[in-house]
């Protein structure tokens, strides 16, 4: 069974997707045991604790220095030492020091088809505002290995949705989570916990 730490900053949608799949045995083979906060009021946190999963808020304004807080984030995870942490909804940068100690066991969900539309300052919202002032088509997720440069780890699955011309950034950021990101999510995290997913020269390759 491969213990499962779920990083979070928000409404934790994402996170429940994941409680749920888990119960319904959608995901075989994992289960979570720690959900860690970035912010201490998040909803993602009382969905953990409804679920009776150990918690753990770790809010930057409580360091003096990115390093501190990225320091604490990093004791904790050793302590707990995951087999995958799942950033669900992370808003920050893991440390270069967190990723390469838990190398291809750290997955993002991102709310665009990368390449495009990610890095710096692309999370949440901006995303689907950005989409939308560039015109694009089609738009997607997806869920990707961590590694030191932001969003550009091995990428494990994608999928996409057409943009309508009525979609605002919050209708796109729904029908993004709704349609997209709860699927491929709990379908990743299944497939690494049955060890079906590998990495090779920065690419993945699915067990079928
Ligand atoms: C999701 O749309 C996720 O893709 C995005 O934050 C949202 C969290 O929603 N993540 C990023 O933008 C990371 N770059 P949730 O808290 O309801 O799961």
């Amino acid at each position: 069974m491969k213990n499962i730490t779920v990083l979070v900053s928000g409404s934790g949608t994402n996170l429940k997707v994941l409680i749920d799949s888990i119960k319904e045995k959608k995901i075989r083979n994992g289960r979570i045991n720690l959900v860690i906060s970035s912010k201490k009021d998040a909803k993602a946190l009382d969905i953990a604790k409804k679920e009776n999963i150990k918690t753990i808020a770790i809010s930057k304004k409580d360091f003096k220095s990115d390093e501190e807080y990225q320091e604490e984030m990093f004791k904790s995870l050793k302590k707990e030492n995951p087999d995958l942490i799942v950033l669900a909804g992370f808003l920050y940068i893991l440390s270069e020091k967190i990723v390469k100690y838990f190398k291809n066991k750290i997955v993002n969900i991102h709310p665009s088809l990368i390449p495009s539309f990610c890095g710096n300052g692309m999370y949440g919202l901006n995303v689907h505002k950005a989409v939308l002032e560039k015109g694009v088509k089609i738009t997607g997720a997806t869920v990707h290995f961590v590694n030191e440069k932001a969003d550009e780890g091995p990428i494990i699955l994608q999928k996409c949705i057409k943009v309508k011309q009525t979609d605002t950034p919050e209708i796109l950021q729904t029908r993004v989570k709704e349609e997209v990101e709860w699927k491929i999510l709990k379908k990743a995290v299944n497939l690494i916990c049955l060890d079906k997913v590998k990495v090779i020269n920065n690419k993945t390759y699915i067990k079928t």
